[in-house]
C-alpha cells in the first residue's frame, strides 16, 4: 500500500515537473505584440485577420527569432502600459518616437518617415495651411502625435476619437472641421472617400519605430538585428509596395 502511494506521488511529480517545463518551452516559443490595428495600412484587420506593414513586418521578425507572432489589439494609448506591465513584449503600431515616449519605453532602429497631415473635406475653402486650423474644431486619434500637434493650435477645439476612421466620419458629417492624422493612413481614408481631401507638408517629418520594455535589451537587440537584415534584403521593401497600391 505505502509503496503505491510513494509511487504515485513519484509519477505525480514527474508529470507536473514535465508539464512545467512544455509550458516554459511553449512561453518562449510566443512573442507578443501589443499595436491598436485600426490604423491603415500600417495594422487594421481584414476578413477577420490582422493585416499590415507592421504586422508583416512583425511576422518576418518573429520568423526571425524563431518565434510564433501573437497580436494583442488595444486602444493606441494603452500600449505603453501593456509594455511596461509585461502583457505584450513588443508594440509595432505606427508610433513615432518621441521625446516624451522615450522616458518609458526604448525604441528600435527606425523604419518609416511620416509627417502628419490635415484632412478636410473636399469643398472646403478656408483651410489652407496649419495657420487657418486657429480656433476650429479638430479630430484626432487619442493619445497621439497628432493630438499632440492639435492642442497646440490656438484656440482649437480638440475631439479625440478611439480610431482615424471614427474621426474622418465626424469631418464628412461636419462635426469638426479637420482631422490631423499621419500622411499615410490619410490617404487611404482620402482614396475611399472623394468628400475628403487632404493638406501635406505642415507639420515636421515623424519616425516610427518598434518598442520594447525600457531595458530589455536582449530583445531589443534582436528585433533590431531581424529588422536591419529585412531592410537589407528587400523584404522590408516588398512589404512595403504591397500596402502602397
Ligand atoms: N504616429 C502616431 C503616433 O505615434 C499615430 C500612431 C497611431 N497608430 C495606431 N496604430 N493607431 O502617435
Amino acid at each position: 500500500m505505502k509503496r503505491i502511494f510513494k509511487v504515485l506521488i513519484a509519477l505525480f511529480l514527474i508529470a507536473a515537473i514535465i508539464l512545467a517545463f512544455a509550458g516554459c518551452k511553449k512561453d518562449e516559443g510566443i512573442i507578443k505584440m501589443g499595436t491598436n490595428a485600426e490604423f491603415p495600412p500600417f495594422e487594421y484587420v481584414e476578413n477577420g485577420e490582422y493585416v499590415g506593414i507592421d504586422v508583416e513586418l512583425a511576422k518576418a521578425i518573429a520568423k526571425e527569432l524563431g518565434k510564433e507572432l501573437v497580436i494583442e489589439d488595444m486602444a493606441f494609448d494603452a500600449l505603453i502600459d501593456a509594455l511596461n506591465s509585461g502583457k505584450v513584449d513588443f508594440v509595432a503600431a505606427g508610433m513615432t518616437v518621441n521625446a516624451d515616449r522615450e522616458k518609458n519605453v526604448d525604441f528600435t532602429i527606425k523604419y518609416y518617415n511620416a509627417s502628419q497631415t490635415i484632412v478636410v473635406r473636399a469643398d472646403n475653402e478656408d483651410i489652407k495651411t496649419k495657420d487657418d486650423l486657429v480656433g476650429k474644431r479638430i479630430g484626432v486619434q487619442t493619445g497621439t502625435t497628432g493630438y499632440d500637434l492639435a492642442m497646440e493650435i490656438k484656440d482649437a477645439v480638440v475631439n479625440s476619437y478611439n480610431n482615424g476612421l471614427e474621426a474622418t466620419m465626424d469631418l464628412k458629417n461636419g462635426n469638426i472641421d479637420a482631422v490631423i492624422i499621419d500622411n499615410f493612413p490619410a490617404k487611404k481614408y482620402a482614396e475611399r472617400n472623394s468628400e475628403l481631401k487632404l493638406i501635406e507638408g505642415e507639420f515636421e517629418e515623424e519616425q516610427y519605430a518598434m518598442a520594447v520594455k525600457k531595458g530589455n535589451k536582449k530583445l531589443l537587440d534582436q528585433i533590431n538585428k531581424a529588422l536591419q537584415k529585412l531592410m537589407e534584403d528587400g523584404t522590408y521593401d516588398s512589404i512595403l509596395e504591397k500596402y502602397s497600391e
